[in-house]
């Protein structure tokens, strides 16, 4: 049997904002692998730290303490050119607000990583019209931002961060601006992206429907891991894994961590 490569570690991260009076600890010691392929999910109440994490694995943010290991790199190492290869190459980002800049077409913002790298529009265009065809934006791609839905400009957004074959794409709050139609779409095509091409994602939600494609869900509280939950692909369907959650979530708004 083939073992299942490890992509992320991340070891007693910590991170404090402030000093004094001010300080919050707003990741309190965590601890976790992300594994190839995998779709996980991390779940918690606002403030409770979800971007905090992911932003830190973004090299967005600096850890107060601890470690994050890609591929048995350790990030903090990163400088210069190897730190602007890990953000252009190694990572994808997905943020809630799309963040498409408004004066480019989805062409020319799905190219944009590439564009950074010196890669031509033009190498880069079967690539472009291929991801187009699997998040369903092929009729946009000469549009602009504002000539497109809210579903449109988030999945132009989800191709930007698969562009460059990231080894992990990292999404906060993806669905967090769309309806629910547009959510389920959305979800949809990461899931088989996911499933069929292997692409690990790690997504950052509080949304117990998004979190139901994934194969395995963090649930974070006060900056401490709380709970954790896995789905059997093969066996549990979405609708199964989301009324666990639900019961998880519950649990989470009663903060009474020590009925698990
Ligand atoms: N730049 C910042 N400066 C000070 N405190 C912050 C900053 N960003 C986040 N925080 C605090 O850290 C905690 C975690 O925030 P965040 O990671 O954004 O949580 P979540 O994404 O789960 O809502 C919250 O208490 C928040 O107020
Ligand atoms: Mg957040």
């Amino acid at each position: 049997m083939n073992m299942q490569n490890q992509i992320l570690q991340v070891e007693s991260l910590t991170k404090t904002y402030g000093k004094g009076q001010n300080k919050t600890e707003a990741l309190k010691g965590i601890t976790f692998d992300v594994w190839e392929g995998e779709f996980l999910g991390i779940m918690g109440a606002s403030g409770s730290g979800k971007t905090t994490l992911l932003n830190c694995i973004a090299t967005m943010l600096k850890p107060t303490s601890g470690k994050i290991i890609l591929r048995g790199q350790d990030i903090s190492g990163f400088h210069g050119r190897k730190l602007a290869d890990y953000r252009g190459n190694e990572i994808g980002y997905l943020f809630q607000e799309f963040e498409l800049l408004d004066n480019l077409t989805a062409r020319e913002n799905i190219a944009l990583p590439l564009c950074l790298h010196g890669v031509t529009a033009g190498k880069a265009k079967a690539d472009i019209e291929t991801l187009a065809d699997l998040l369903d934006i092929a009729d946009v791609l000469d549009k602009f931002p504002s000539q497109m839905s809210g579903g449109q400009k988030q999945r132009v957004a989800a191709a930007r961060a698969l562009i460059s074959d990231p080894d992990i794409v990292l999404a906060d709050e993806p669905t967090g601006a769309l309806d629910s139609k547009n959510s389920k779409t959305l979800m949809n095509k990461l899931s088989a992206i996911n499933g069929e091409q292997n692409k690990t994602i790690m997504m950052v939600t509080h949304d117990a429907n998004a979190a139901s494609y994934c194969s395995r869900i963090l649930f974070i509280q006060d900056g401490c891991i709380f709970h954790e939950l896995r789905r059997n692909r093969q066996t549990e369907s979405i609708e199964a894994f989301y009324d666990r959650i639900v019961v998880v979530m519950a649990q989470l708004g009663g903060g009474s961590a020590n009925v698990l």
